[in-house]
């Protein structure tokens, strides 16, 4: 046991993930469970600058960990930039008597809390929490197994529509930087082309390919667009591209937009965030600092924040084989 640490707080920073609330239940409990005190802080970051603390026992996080969204609210806070933000939210957690922080997030959040540690010396760890599964060193983030499930079930039911019509849809998924959601959920829905922003074939190749699609016999077709993928200036555009090079379908657009951050969270990612959340308190307890906890081949592991933020999640090349080769 560290004895330096007697309190921890816990946020949620950034874009919201389903099973956060469970990674946060996890964190109250464990504190529990090793006699700490544990803090909760509204609003991720920004709300450490403005001391938005609440004390919390294992009872304050009942019946949450079925919920979607974030008992703790988040946000995407620009004064966490600056030196003075970062100042007034260590003079917070001087005040209220904290030793350590559970910052549970993604890239952003462990860039804020990397800049922060190493500035004032003080204990954080990570969890990685977003449906964007961008995070290097763990296989999967909380809350991209839950979006996967809603993205596919979304598909699914435009695919019923499409098929009655003889319609093409380009359907837009989350995803800015990473193509994981349109990767996976195109496999899961059986979709004819996705575009990832890691790999531009170019719009020509699309058209070809839908060409051959529809000479083989298909008579309507899904395409799963990743919001960061560059192959048009947005999906309207290349929609609007698709439109005057090929005639065959009717072409409609589907932007799937934040019906995929929210829900309750499926078994896995409300399992995942317990063992993160269980795993980020045992990690301060054990005196590490500066690391995500992670889950790599179904065992916990520590990634420091530098490696997990690296940015160069790369896509799984066997996934683009096997989309390409069940989409004939
Ligand atoms: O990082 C998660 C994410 O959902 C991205 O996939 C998406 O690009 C972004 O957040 C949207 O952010 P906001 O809700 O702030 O518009």
């Amino acid at each position: 046991m560290n004895k330096d640490i007697k309190k921890i707080a816990v946020l949620t920073s950034g874009g919201d993930a389903p099973g956060m609330n469970a990674a946060i239940r996890a964190v109250v409990r464990s504190c529990a469970y090793h006699q700490l005190d544990c803090v909760g802080v509204f609003r991720g970051l920004q709300g450490l600058i403005e001391g938005d603390f609440k004390d919390m026992g294992p009872r304050s996080v009942k019946n949450i960990i079925n919920r979607g969204g974030t008992l703790l609210k988040s946000a995407r806070s620009k004064e966490f930039r600056t030196a003075e933000g970062r100042r007034k939210a260590y003079d917070h957690l001087v005040k209220a008597g904290i030793d350590a922080l559970v910052v549970i997030g993604g890239d952003g959040t462990f860039t804020g809390a990397s800049v922060f540690m190493e500035e004032y010396d003080f204990p954080i760890v990570g969890i990685p929490g977003t449906i964007d599964n961008d995070i290097n060193g763990t296989d999967f983030t909380v809350g991209y197994d839950t979006a996967l499930n809603t993205v596919v079930e979304a598909i699914d039911k435009i695919r019923d529509t499409a098929n009655s019509h003889n319609r093409l849809f380009l359907i837009e998924v989350m995803g800015r930087d990473a193509g994981d959601i349109a990767l996976n959920a195109g496999i899961g829905a059986g979709a004819e082309e996705i575009l990832i922003p890691e790999q531009n074939l170019g719009r020509e190749r699309l058209i070809t390919s839908l060409k051959r699609s529809k000479k083989s016999g298909k008579s309507s077709s899904i395409v799963v667009v990743a919001e960061g993928d560059q192959s048009g200036k947005n999906i309207f555009e290349l929609a609007d591209y698709v439109r005057e090079n090929l005639d065959d379908y009717e072409v409609k657009v589907t932007v799937l937009g934040h019906i995929q951050r929210g829900g309750s969270p499926s078994c896995y990612d409300r399992v995942l965030a317990s063992r993160l959340g269980v795993g980020a308190v045992d990690a301060l307890n054990s005196g590490e600092r500066g690391i995500m906890i992670g889950v790599a081949n179904n065992k916990i592991v520590y990634v420091p924040f530098d490696i997990a933020i690296k940015g160069d999640n790369d896509i799984d090349l066997d996934l683009i084989r096997v989309a390409d080769i069940t989409s004939v």
